[in-house]
C-alpha cells in the first residue's frame, strides 16, 4: 500500500476511535463533578440521568419509505451523543400492524418491518452502549394487537388454551355493562366477536385487546419476554398503562358519573401490586436497570406503593396533573383559551416534589408522544417568543428535583404544527373521535380547532435535521406532514449558532450533571402566590443556588424573594438572555426580567 494512503487510513481509523473516546478535557470535567457527588447518600444513575425520547417513526429514516427506523436512529446517534443525555427511551419498536403507532404489538419479540430487523436492533444497542448511552423500551402489557397469534387463538374458539389471554363476555350473560373506550369509535371497551359469540374488553382500540393479567399464564409469558430483552443488555422500560393491568374483572356496574374517575374503577385493581412484586422477582431485580411508570390515575398519596424502595416494585413513575392543567372540564382535550394558571402549575410541580422529598423518586416531563409541543402549549410559539420560552421551559426540566424526561424535537424548539384539516392527522385518537363526534352530530370546527392545540400528531411530526427537502429527514414522502417551519428550526442550523435553543439545552444538561444541587437538592418554592414568576432555590449542604423563571410574554419587576444576607452576593449560572453573564453579580435590587426570562444565580459569600 503507497505510504500516502497508509497515512490516510491509518488517519481515519484515528478519528473514527478518537470519536468514541472522550477528549482530555472532557474527561477532567467528568471527574470534576464526580467529585462533586462524593458522599451524597441514595445515589443511582437513574436518578442523575437525563432522558431523551425518540419516537422512532420520526426521527430518522434510512431507506426512503417516510418512515424513521432503527438505522436511521443508528446513524445519528453521534447526534444523541452530542446532547450529553444519557438514556434513550424509545417507543415501542416490536412488530405491529400500527393501528396505534406501535402500541398495538402483534410479537413481543420480533422487531416492525418498517423499523428494520433484529440485528439493526443489536447494532443500535451495541452503537448506543459504546457511547455510554443506555437503552430504555417501551413495555406494552396492558394489550395486545388483535393480530397478536395470542388474540387469534383466543379468539377462535372457547376452548382454547389461549382462551383465557384476554377478558371475554359470553353474549348469553346479555350485554355486559358498559364501559368507555379512548379509541373506539363509539366509546365502547366491549366489542362483539360473532366467532365465539362473545365480546371481548379493550380499553383502548378495538385492535388492542386488554390481556388477562388474573391468568397467571399471561403473567409467565410477559416476564420471560422481559428478561429476553434483559439479557440482550436493555437496561431497562417505560411501563404503559401499567396500572391497568389489574381490574375487577366481575365488571360490575358503575356509579353514574364514573367518567370523572375512570381511573379508580378501569385500573389499580386489588392485585396490581401483587403483580408489579411479582414483575419485580421474575425480571427486573436480576438487573441493573430502570423502570418508569406511565403513572395514570396515580395520586401523591398511592405513588409510594409503586416506587418506595421497600416495596420491590418500579422505581419511578410519571403523573398526569402537570400535562392535565389547563383544560376545560368536561371536554376532550379543549385547553382553555384564557390559559393555564401558574400559580396552580407551582403547586402541581411543588406538590410533586414534597411528596419524594424524603422517600422515592420523582420525574418531570413537559412533552412527549402523548402530548403537543412544549413550547405551545407552555410557552409561547409566536415568532418573538419560541425561542426564549422553550429555553426558559428548558431550564425548568432540567433544574428541578426528578429525572427529566426531555422529548426529541423540544431541544430545537419545535412547535405545534397545528393541521387545518381532519385529512392531514394520522392519529387513532385525533381520528376516531372525529368520528365519534361526527356521528353524534356535534361541533367539529370546535374539535379540530382544539386539537391544534392538543392534538398527538402536533408532536410526532418528523425531526429536522437540516434545511433540504422534507428537512433531511427521509428522501422519501414522510409519513406525517413537515412542520414548515423546519427551514431554519434544524440541527445543521442551531448547531451552528451559539445563541440557539439546541446549544442551550446542551448548555442545561451540562451545567445539571456538574451540579449535584441541581440533581439531589432540597426543592423550596419561593413566591408561591406570583401569577407570572415562578421561583424556587435549590440547597445541598451549604450551596444554595436560585432559579427565576418568567413565564409570560410580559416584561416583568421581580423581587428576588430571598433575602440576601450580610456579604452575600448573587451569581449568575445561566440564562438565555445576553443580559446575565454566567459569572457575573446580579445587581442587589429589583431585577427586571424580560419575556420568558430564566436565571439561574448562585448564593455566593
Ligand atoms: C399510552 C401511550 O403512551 C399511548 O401512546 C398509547 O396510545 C396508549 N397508552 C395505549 O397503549
Amino acid at each position: 500500500m503507497p505510504v500516502r494512503l497508509l497515512i490516510t487510513c491509518c488517519l481515519a481509523g484515528l478519528l473514527a476511535a478518537c470519536k468514541l473516546m472522550p477528549k482530555e478535557e472532557d474527561k477532567k470535567e467528568e471527574k470534576k463533578a464526580s467529585d462533586k457527588y462524593a458522599g451524597i447518600p441514595g445515589r443511582k444513575w437513574w436518578k442523575e440521568a437525563v432522558v431523551y425520547q425518540v419516537y422512532p417513526r420520526s426521527f430518522k429514516d434510512s431507506d426512503g419509505d417516510g418512515v424513521g427506523d432503527l438505522k436511521g436512529i443508528l446513524s445519528k446517534l453521534d447526534y444523541i451523543k452530542s446532547l450529553g443525555v444519557d438514556v434513550v427511551w424509545l417507543n415501542p419498536i416490536f412488530a405491529s400492524p400500527n393501528d396505534d403507532n406501535g402500541y398495538d404489538i402483534s410479537d413481543y419479540e420480533g422487531i416492525m418491518t418498517a423499523f428494520g430487523t433484529m440485528a439493526d436492533f443489536d447494532a443500535l444497542l451495541k452503537g448506543m452502549h459504546e457511547r455510554g448511552i443506555k437503552l430504555v423500551l417501551d413495555l406494552v402489557a396492558n394489550h395486545s394487537s388483535d393480530e397478536h397469534n395470542w388474540f387469534k387463538q383466543s379468539r377462535a374458539s372457547r376452548n382454547n388454551p389461549y382462551r383465557h389471554y384476554y377478558h371475554w363476555w359470553p353474549a348469553e350473560k346479555g350485554k355486559p355493562d358498559p364501559r368507555f373506550s379512548f379509541f373506539d369509535v363509539d366509546g365502547s371497551a366491549w366489542k362483539y366477536d360473532s366467532t365465539t359469540k362473545s365480546y371481548y374488553l379493550h380499553y383502548f382500540g378495538r385492535k388492542q385487546p386488554d390481556l388477562n393479567w388474573e391468568n397467571p399464564v399471561v403473567r409467565t409469558e410477559i416476564f420471560n419476554m422481559m428478561n429476553f430483552w434483559f439479557k440482550k443488555g436493555v437496561d431497562g422500560f417505560r411501563m404503559d398503562v401499567i396500572p391497568f393491568i389489574s381490574k375487577d374483572t366481575s365488571f360490575p356496574t358503575l356509579p353514574a358519573r364514573y367518567h370523572g374517575d375512570f381511573v379508580r374503577y378501569y385500573a389499580n385493581g386489588p392485585h396490581l401490586h401483587e403483580y408489579l412484586q411479582q414483575m419485580n422477582k421474575e425480571a427486573l431485580r436480576n438487573y441493573d436497570i430502570m423502570t418508569v411508570a406511565e403513572g395514570i390515575g396515580v395520586t401523591p398519596a398511592t405513588a409510594h406503593d409503586f416506587v418506595d424502595e421497600d416495596r420491590n416494585e418500579l422505581q419511578m413513575l410519571y403523573h398526569f396533573d402537570g400535562v392535565g392543567l389547563g383544560y376545560l372540564p368536561g371536554q376532550f382535550k379543549q385547553v382553555d383559551p384564557k390559559g393555564y394558571s401558574l400559580v396552580a402549575f407551582k403547586e402541581i410541580y411543588s406538590r410533586w416534589d414534597s411528596t419524594f422529598a424524603q422517600k422515592g423518586w420523582g420525574t418531570i416531563y413537559l412533552g412527549n408522544h402523548d402530548q403537543p409541543r412544549m413550547v405551545t402549549r407552555w410557552g409561547n410559539d409566536a415568532p418573538a417568543f419560541r425561542e426564549p420560552s422553550s429555553k426558559m421551559l428548558t431550564t425548568f426540566l432540567l433544574s428541578m428535583r426528578a429525572t427529566p424526561y426531555y422529548y426529541f424535537g423540544d431541544e430545537l424548539g419545535m412547535s405545534n404544527i397545528k393541521f387545518d384539516s381532519i385529512q392531514e392527522y394520522r392519529d387513532i385518537e385525533t381520528l376516531n373521535m372525529y368520528r365519534k363526534i361526527k356521528k353524534e352530530g356535534g361541533d367539529l370546527v370546535y374539535f379540530l380547532k382544539g386539537q391544534q392545540i392538543s392534538a398527538r400528531d402536533n408532536g410526532r411530526t418528523p425531526f429536522q435535521w437540516d434545511s433540504t427537502e422534507h428537512a433531511g429527514f427521509t428522501s422519501g414522502m414522510p409519513w406525517l406532514k413537515l412542520h414548515p417551519g423546519y427551514k431554519t428550526v434544524n440541527v445543521a442550523a442551531e448547531e451552528k449558532d451559539p445563541a440557539s435553543v439546541l446549544n442551550y439545552f446542551k448548555k442545561m444538561v451540562r451545567l445539571r450533571k456538574s451540579n449535584p444541587v441541581l440533581v439531589y437538592g432540597k426543592y423550596q418554592l419561593i413566591d408561591k402566590d406570583n401569577p407570572s414568576v415562578y421561583a424556587y432555590a435549590r440547597t445541598l449542604g451549604n450551596e444554595q443556588w436560585v432559579i427565576v423563571l418568567n413565564f409570560t410574554s410580559l416584561g416583568q419587576y421581580y423581587t428576588p424573594g430571598l433575602p440576601l444576607k450580610q456579604g452575600e452576593k448573587r451569581m449568575v449560572q445561566m440564562g438565555n438572555y445576553s443580559s446575565y453573564a454566567p459569572g457575573t453579580m446580579l445587581p442587589e435590587g429589583n431585577l427586571l426580567l424580560k419575556p420568558y426570562e430564566a436565571l439561574i444565580y448562585k448564593m455566593i459569600k
